[in-house]
């Protein structure tokens, strides 16, 4: 993993020029035809840092994520991961890893052969089939029909296929919707641990107590709006907490 991507190798030093952000979006703004979801948003995400997306329901969270993931073109600005749009990536599955909203599974095909498939389309060693449905702990039912697993497996075979190239970045809507309680302590130190080995998490999550406890920084969105870009240390040293920040910056959904 890049843990150096924030060296100070400028071009003059070695030849090595300076790596971008992992992620840069850039005055984005998405517009579904009057509405605007997602209004002049810039924000840019340093390697080897989890960072909270945060913001009521409808603000535009997963409509950012989808755009920067490619899903969905940007009506002005842009959204860039490692520099590029995401479409553009030569191995993106090697790059990104995400779990958006709904994850699209196969209903007869096994949790197990979902990951096959995902793997031979990214010319992925079939071996990191078992090595990622080890790591999420879903060896047991991995060769049931996916239409058999409750929502927290759906959640754990989404993270599975999220990890199957060993991505740099992550990038995770609601991960932890329907996760049991080790499930959720297991994320938990698993984001970390990927961030201390140089990757990259940028999470939309509502459970702030979580959040709380995973993430080095939040961005807060309302309306499509940035209104909070901050390290938790800074909340901290203001003797805020994070919900009381958060209640503080929105306003209710569909108000
Ligand atoms: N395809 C679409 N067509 C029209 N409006 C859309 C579309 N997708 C999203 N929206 C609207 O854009 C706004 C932002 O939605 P988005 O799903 O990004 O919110 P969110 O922050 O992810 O909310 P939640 O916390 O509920 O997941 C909402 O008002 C939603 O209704
Ligand atoms: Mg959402």
């Amino acid at each position: 993993m890049s843990s150096h991507a924030y060296g100070n190798n400028g071009p003059s030093s070695r030849g090595v020029v300076t790596a971008e952000p992992v992620v840069a979006v850039t005055s984005l703004t998405k517009r579904f035809g009057a509405f605007v979801a997602v209004d002049d948003l810039t924000f840019a995400l340093e390697a080897g840092t989890v960072t909270g997306f945060l913001g009521p329901n409808g603000a535009g969270k997963t409509t950012t994520l989808r755009v920067l993931l490619g899903l969905a073109e940007p009506t002005a600005g842009r959204a860039l991961v490692f520099g590029r749009p995401y479409q553009e990536l030569e191995q993106p599955a090697r790059l990104a890893g995400a779990v958006l909203e709904s994850n699209d599974f196969h209903p007869g095909r096994s949790g197990r052969d979902h990951l096959r498939v995902l793997a031979l389309a990214a010319d992925i060693p079939p071996s990191r089939v078992d090595e990622v449905l080890d790591l999420v702990g879903l060896v047991a039912p991995a060769a049931r029909q996916v239409k058999t697993y409750s929502l927290g497996m759906r959640q754990r075979l989404g993270l599975a296929a999220a990890l199957l190239g060993e991505p740099e970045l992550l990038v995770l809507d609601e991960p932890a919707n329907g996760l049991d309680p080790a499930g959720v302590h297991w994320l938990r130190t698993f984001l970390r641990s990927f961030a201390d080995g140089g990757g990259t998490v940028l999470v939309a999550s509502h459970a702030l107590a979580e959040v709380a406890q995973t993430v080095d920084r939040v961005l807060i969105i309302d309306g499509g709006r940035l209104v909070a870009s901050t390290s938790l240390e800074e909340l901290a040293g203001r003797g805020q907490t994070l919900e009381d920040a958060y209640l503080q910056l929105t306003t209710e959904a569909a108000s």
